[in-house]
């Protein structure tokens, strides 16, 4: 039986735009939260914030499979509508949007956004072509639903920066809002690929968290040197046995290039295989402040 406050599934573009021009009718302000599903608290608090801003939120659930690189894990990404449907029934999005798959891509698609700069680095080298299909689905679905608000998770920290400055570039008129990362209460911060893990590495993916932490804590003590902290958080991360190192950077929070020196905000980001299951994380650094002057 189904949830008398479960959201309205809409599969078609037409009916979606049909259900959302009564909302537009309304002058009411339109939030889109785009998933790729499995959902989990780090979607959810996405999706109270859109409640919070919003009269209707939508939330997408569509695994893109133009962001998926040869080997990596399309085929089995976690697909879990009803689980989704019932995890949303609590929260009051208005609307899910689940298009099959040929109606995000029709016979015959060719366009593509081309994603620079802010795209290049980390997770751009490490996977090649997945920004160009994030922003071309994020593009795609931001002009079917021409939300007010859309709402990105801060622990793809590198994705929000690529639509933030696709959205500015291509004069798209939505806002782009950035929320908190969700993390379980030992620190591993929420994601869809957390069920890949086995009980044994899942303890072992601890060692992201706790790198970022310990970069944290050397900032404080007053460390400044990009090297010495990265060193550091590499070795930590090697505390686990299979623990692989895409990359662990320290860089400037808007331009993403690498910085030698903490002078002010910086993002620790890093990406790491666990048992073969990629996991991502970052956290803002902020060296304390100069101390005020003595009397
Ligand atoms: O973050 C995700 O789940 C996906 O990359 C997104 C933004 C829904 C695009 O497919």
């Amino acid at each position: 039986m189904s949830n008398p406050s479960s959201p309205e599934l809409v599969s078609g573009v037409a009916s979606l735009r049909d259900r959302l021009a009564a909302v537009r009718g309304q002058r009411g302000r339109i939030g889109l939260v785009p998933t790729m599903g499995a959902l989990h608290e780090g979607h959810l608090s996405l999706v109270r914030a859109s409640k919070s801003e919003c009269d209707c939120t939508v939330v997408s659930i569509f695994v893109n499979p133009s962001q998926f690189g040869p080997g990596e894990d399309f085929q089995r990404y976690p697909r879990t509508l009803q689980a989704d449907l019932d995890a949303l029934a609590g929260c009051g999005a208005e609307l899910v949007f689940a298009p099959a798959g040929e109606d995000v891509y029709r016979p015959g698609h060719a366009t593509w956004v081309e994603p620079g700069g802010v795209a290049e680095p980390l997770e751009g080298r490490c996977r090649p072509g997945h920004f160009r299909g994030v922003a071309t689905v994020v593009l795609k679905l931001l002009n079917m639903v021409a939300p007010d608000v859309a709402y990105f998770g801060q622990k793809d920290y590198q994705q929000a920066t690529v639509v933030r400055h696709m959205v500015e570039d291509l004069d798209v008129p939505t806002q782009i809002r950035v929320c908190p990362i969700v993390r379980e209460p030992d620190g591993l911060a929420m994601s869809s690929r957390n069920a890949y893990l086995s009980p044994a590495a899942r303890a072992r993916s601890l060692v992201l968290w706790q790198s970022l932490q310990l970069a944290a804590t050397l900032v404080d003590e007053g460390e400044r040197g990009a090297e010495t902290i990265v060193r550091q958080m590499r070795q930590r991360i090697l505390t686990a046995e299979d623990a692989r190192i895409d990359y662990v950077a320290l860089v400037d929070p808007e331009s993403l290039e690498p910085v030698e020196e903490i002078v002010g905000r910086t993002l620790a980001v890093l990406a790491v295989k666990i048992e073969n299951t990629r996991l991502i994380d970052n956290c803002l650094l902020q060296p304390p402040g100069p101390r005020a002057p003595v009397a």
